[in-house]
């Protein structure tokens, strides 16, 4: 029996993924390779539904492929590409705004947020739209298994209703696809403002931590992490969210339980946890930065990887759609 499929999209709007993105989808996409038959694309055509610069883009695209293999996913075993090499992307997505009611849509709390930010006018179609690109992303593949951050929860509701309607109407065409949410590190929240998620749209410098940045302003954000007065290193989420968050940080990236963690630093200082922090994350990251570095400075051999991960990931997409095509109505073209 074929292996179940995965799929995955993130989005190039940063020069740097950060430590949010790396625990919370990016590793499990490395995990996913194996026992899965894998997908990760680069979602350029959903980077443009916010203000941007072409220039900034085509960087930020490369520099998120990069990164991408730089973290380990090996392009033998997982197709990775650029959302925008494969058509298909667009034109399901499409069909699928056809079957979207407008209030379906717009219940969609990232759009809300999104648009509140820009101005409920200013906010372009492109973004209401964006979580139905996300589910043609999604089905096209056939996807099972779907890793993402838990904000995606919503999306991934609204593609498999999405993905039941168009079967319902015109006949079984798409795999109903769950997310895979992984535990513990749902919240990795900014390093001075640690109630809120680490984000790229709304951390400051300080509250965030790039997978690019060199170990010196990494160690400088976190021992300047904010935390509470008191000393004790106890996870405690309500009261004391800061170092709540650099424990989950420290277990994820070094696979020690949190309460193994509280036992081992009992009686010590914020200093010298916050270093051990530090440590860990600058350990990670260094490897991930040199490769990237190095896949960056051969473009033509980058581009030449992209292309290929497109070529198979067209085959798959190119399959669904002539069955989309057919069932929705449209005449062949001869
Ligand atoms: N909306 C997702 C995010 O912000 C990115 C995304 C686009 C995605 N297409 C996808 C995630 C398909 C999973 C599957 O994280």
């Amino acid at each position: 029996m074929a292996s179940p499929r995965v799929l995955s999209g993130i989005q190039p709007t940063a020069d740097s993924f950060h430590l949010g993105n790396y625990l919370g989808a990016v590793r499990q996409y490395v995990t996913m390779q194996e026992g899965y038959d894998a997908f990760y694309c680069v979602v350029d055509l959903h980077a443009i539904t916010v203000d941007y610069q072409p220039e900034a883009l085509r960087r930020r695209s490369r520099v998120a492929a990069a990164q991408l293999f730089a973290v380990g996913l090996d392009p033998d075993r997982s197709t990775v590409f650029i959302q925008s090499h494969v058509r298909e992307h667009t034109e399901l997505a499409w069909v699928l705004i056809c079957l979207t009611g407008m209030g379906e849509a717009g219940r969609m709390t990232q759009f809300k947020d999104k648009s509140a930010k820009y101005g409920e006018s200013s906010a372009g179609v492109g973004l209401f739209t964006y979580p139905i690109l996300q589910a043609a992303d999604i089905l096209l593949y056939q996807a099972d298994k779907v890793p993402v951050g838990a904000d995606q929860k919503q999306h991934l509701e609204l593609t498999r209703d999405l993905a039941q309607r168009f079967n319902h109407r015109f006949g079984e065409t798409f795999t109903l696809p769950e997310p895979h949410i992984v535990k513990g590190v749902e919240k990795i929240t900014d390093l001075q403002d640690p109630t809120a998620k680490m984000s790229k749209s709304s951390s400051s410098p300080g509250g965030i931590l790039d997978l690019l940045e060199d170990p010196g302003p990494l160690r400088k954000k976190i021992m300047r992490a904010v935390t509470d007065t008191g000393t004790e290193i106890v996870f405690d989420e309500e009261n004391k969210p800061g170092i709540a968050n650099l424990l989950r940080i420290l277990s994820a990236l070094t696979g020690t339980p949190i309460p193994e963690l509280e036992t081992r630093y009992a009686g010590q200082g914020y200093g010298t946890f916050k270093k051990d922090v530090a440590e860990a994350v600058v350990e990670t990251f260094t490897p991930i930065r040199e490769r990237t570095e190095k896949l960056l400075a051969d473009e033509t051999q980058l581009d030449r990887m992209l292309a290929a991960g497109a070529a198979r990931a067209r085959k798959v997409a190119a399959e669904t759609m002539e069955k989309v095509r057919d069932r929705a109505g449209f005449l062949t073209a001869s």
